[in-house]
């Protein structure tokens, strides 16, 4: 299987992607990493707990990360996530501790200690971590196989401000570091997740599965889905995070260019948007995939089936 490191800021679309993660027997999830992001490190981390425990997997240790952006105040989003970070669901606290270890750490002692080139980070929150961790050990950086992440946008532009996607606002100095590291570079971008859209009968089809698992993740999109419903006026949440587990799983429910992004670090307007040249109108080098369109369908037929092997 392919080694894995997922870094979140769970929030009921990171659970959702970790399930899928969890559930598919491709992918080794070496571990989870939580940063401060949606809402505070201690919930972040108490609630990357409580999601493995629903699948049953209290053997992938949790680590905590960083609790602030590099150069920031943390700003959240309790009024999409709800005060837990995880509304919709109440599960019990976790029996599960936390590892002693910092998240920065595990990450760069994981990327010394395994074969260059066999572990892929997938972020699904502010890059904080990640920025961290190739600040303090550079030399994990070729170590990298892959860096698949959630965050961005271009045409869709921005949905915390009106220029920048959450992830990258929230620390767009930890963002411009991980996009200049010459890693390689997967991006999810808005104008990817707003084409998953949880509509009812999808949700349906989650809660028809007849597990626990079914039963809980119907009952977080349903919480998540009041806000953005009510926002864009579309027919369901957009499920934005598993998309880079799904793209680990089957990249041709995806397409993309890769291009060059660059990251506005200091415009108090379009601080952390994501200056992607699409159209190839500049001469500056690519240095990330932007992907552009999903299989929808696709996407959420592997999500209810994997879900299904899950307690
Ligand atoms: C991103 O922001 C968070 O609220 C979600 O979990 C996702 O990672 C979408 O902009
Ligand atoms: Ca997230």
């Amino acid at each position: 299987p392919r080694k894995i490191i997922i870094d979140t800021d769970p929030g009921q679309d990171d659970a959702v992607a970790i399930l899928l993660a969890l559930a598919s027997p491709e992918l080794e999830v070496l571990g989870i990493t939580a940063v401060a992001g949606n809402i505070p490190l201690t919930l972040t981390s108490l609630n990357a707990r409580k999601v493995v425990e629903v699948a049953g997997r209290t053997d992938v240790p949790i680590f905590a990360g960083c609790e602030k952006p590099l150069a920031h105040t943390l700003v959240t989003a309790e009024h999409v996530h709800g005060q837990t970070g995880l509304d919709g669901y109440d599960l019990p606290d976790p029996t599960l501790p936390l590892q002693p270890q910092h998240a920065v750490d595990f990450i760069i002692e994981t990327l010394r200690a395994e074969p260059p080139g066999t572990v892929t980070l997938c972020p699904l929150a502010p890059l904080t971590n990640i920025a961290t961790a190739l600040q303090k050990a550079p030399d994990i950086a070729p170590k990298i196989a892959e860096i698949v992440l959630m965050g961005g946008a271009y045409f869709e532009v921005g949905n915390y401000t009106p220029a920048a996607e959450f992830n990258i606002y929230v620390d767009p100095e930890a963002a411009e570091i991980v996009f200049k590291s010459g890693v390689p570079l997967t991006v999810m971008p808005l104008d990817v997740t707003h084409r998953l859209l949880v509509t009812a009968p999808r949700v349906e089809a989650l809660r028809a599965l007849g597990n626990r698992t079914g039963e809980v993740v119907a009952g977080w999109i349903g919480f998540f889905e009041r806000f953005d419903t009510a926002k864009y006026g579309s027919e369901g949440a957009p499920l934005h995070d598993p998309s880079t587990i799904a793209y680990l799983l089957d990249p041709t429910l995806f397409t993309g260019r890769h291009i060059n992004v660059e990251i506005e670090t200091t415009s108090p307007l379009t601080r952390g948007m994501t200056v992607a040249d699409w159209w190839g109108v500049t001469d500056r080098a690519p240095n990330a995939t932007f992907m552009g369109t999903v299989d929808a369908p696709g996407f959420f037929s592997m999500l209810t089936q994997r879900l299904a092997s899950l307690p």
